[in-house]
């Protein structure tokens, strides 16, 4: 526990860097990649380039400082940073290095103003904030289903809705079965690949489509042509591999899951958002929710540009046809059908929501949810990007 003198100075200081927060973090990672280029390999190459990152770092660190007599209202930001942080294969020694540079980029970028006293207080917040991480990463690594990066075969490769591959794996070690991993509906794995466009190592989180590993793990990556420093490895993935080839996975990680004690009941009814690719989890949690109780209402609503990109529609339909209550919404933004909060009025309250697709789309979603009254202990969602940006207060 940091002493009161601590809490106070980090208190103060706290506005301070707030002003400064981002070009501390840019300093942070410029001197952190000088010193130690080989954290290249983990980091995404992409968000630096697009500052996504330094954004998160330092929205992070300070949602945290504010937060240093009882860092546990953090606990749930905390785990879902140490999933991707676990999946990644962050560890404690990397910590250290993290502070170190930390510490470095705020003396420099606040000069005279960062006295000793102030750099100290930082250094035991920064402290207790890595101890808790670390702690919380400890018991992922323990209850991963497999260690590190392990290669696997690419058994199936199909495109759906024009930009979306969906891989089926299998495990190069046969004596390996994935066929009975305890695989939860939201999660994602993680892709380890050396894209011919990058002097780097890149990773990257895809979704899992199913939970069903009877034929092998089955994720989607949609290609990704936005703009050039975006798809690096999506397209890599979409180009490059084929099947026979291999790829480098981590364990599935996440914590956006279904509720486990709605699934049973069918007053409250399930509703499933997505845009774009976003569908992929939430496909899962209806295949999930399907299996265990098909008698509980489901409202399920997509939005994508036009028929032609509207992925997994077969296997979508396929599976609300054994649920017993469904109404489905399909929403085509090119012939401007748009999924926004005149829809959201149209949803009972209480309702369980799962929304997931791009960072603006769950902006609109949370905010239109926010705005009719829904719970927020009923709003559950999943940007393909930094969540903390969102949620952190
Ligand atoms: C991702 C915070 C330590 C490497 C993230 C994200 C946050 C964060 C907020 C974004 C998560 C998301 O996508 O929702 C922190 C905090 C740390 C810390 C507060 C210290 C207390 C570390 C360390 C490393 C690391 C020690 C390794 C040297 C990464 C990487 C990502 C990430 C590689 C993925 C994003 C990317 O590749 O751009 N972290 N982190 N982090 N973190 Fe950390």
């Amino acid at each position: 526990m940091a002493s009161p003198q601590t809490l106070a100075v980090v208190k103060q200081t706290v506005p301070v860097l707030e002003t400064y927060g981002t070009q501390i973090t840019t300093v942070f990672y410029q001197n952190m990649f000088a010193e130690h280029p080989e954290l290249l390999d983990i980091f995404n190459e992409t968000n630096q380039k697009l500052g996504r990152q330094q954004s998160a770092l330092a929205t992070t660190v300070l949602a945290a400082a504010k937060h240093l007599e009882q860092l546990e209202v953090l606990l749930p930001q905390v785990m879902q940073i140490g999933h991707k942080h676990r999946a990644l294969q962050i560890k404690p020694e990397h910590y250290p290095i993290v502070g170190k540079h930390l510490l470095g980029a705020i003396k420099e970028v606040l000069g005279d103003a960062a006295t000793d006293e102030v750099i100290n207080a930082w250094a035991e917040a920064y402290d207790e904030i890595a101890s808790v991480f670390i702690k919380v990463e400890a018991d992922m690594y323990q209850e991963a289903m497999w260690s590190g990066f392990i290669p696997f075969k690419v058994i199936k490769k199909e495109i759906t809705g024009s930009d979306i591959a969906a891989f089926t794996v299998q495990p190069e070690d046969n004596s390996f079965d994935v066929s009975r991993l305890p695989l939860t509906a939201g999660q994602y794995i993680t892709v380890k690949t050396d894209p011919e466009d990058s002097d780097h190592i890149a990773l990257r989180h895809y979704s899992l489509y199913s939970v069903d590993s009877s034929e092998g793990l089955k994720f989607a990556v949609r290609r990704d042509n936005r703009n050039e420093h975006r798809g690096l490895v999506s397209n890599h993935l979409h180009d490059k591999i084929e099947v026979g080839d291999t790829l480098l996975l981590s364990a599935p990680a996440g914590d956006f899951k279904l509720n486990q004690s709605l699934i049973e009941q069918n007053d409250i009814p399930l509703v499933l958002i997505s845009a774009g690719v976003g569908v992929t989890p939430v496909l899962a949690m209806l295949e999930a929710q399907v299996k265990a109780n098909p008698k509980r209402p489901i409202i399920w609503a997509y939005a994508c540009q036009n028929q032609d990109f509207h992925a997994f529609d077969g296997r979508i339909n396929a599976l609300l046809e054994q649920a017993e209550q469904v109404q489905k919404s399909t929403f085509y933004f090119e012939s401007n059908q748009l999924l926004n909060e005149e829809w959201l009025k149209t949803l009972p309250n209480p309702a369980d929501v799962y929304v997931c697709g791009s960072m603006i789309f769950m902006d609109s979603m949370i905010d239109g949810l926010a705005a009719l009254e829904h719970s927020n202990d009923y709003i559950h969602y999943e940007p393909f990007g930094p969540k903390m940006s969102l949620s952190a207060g």
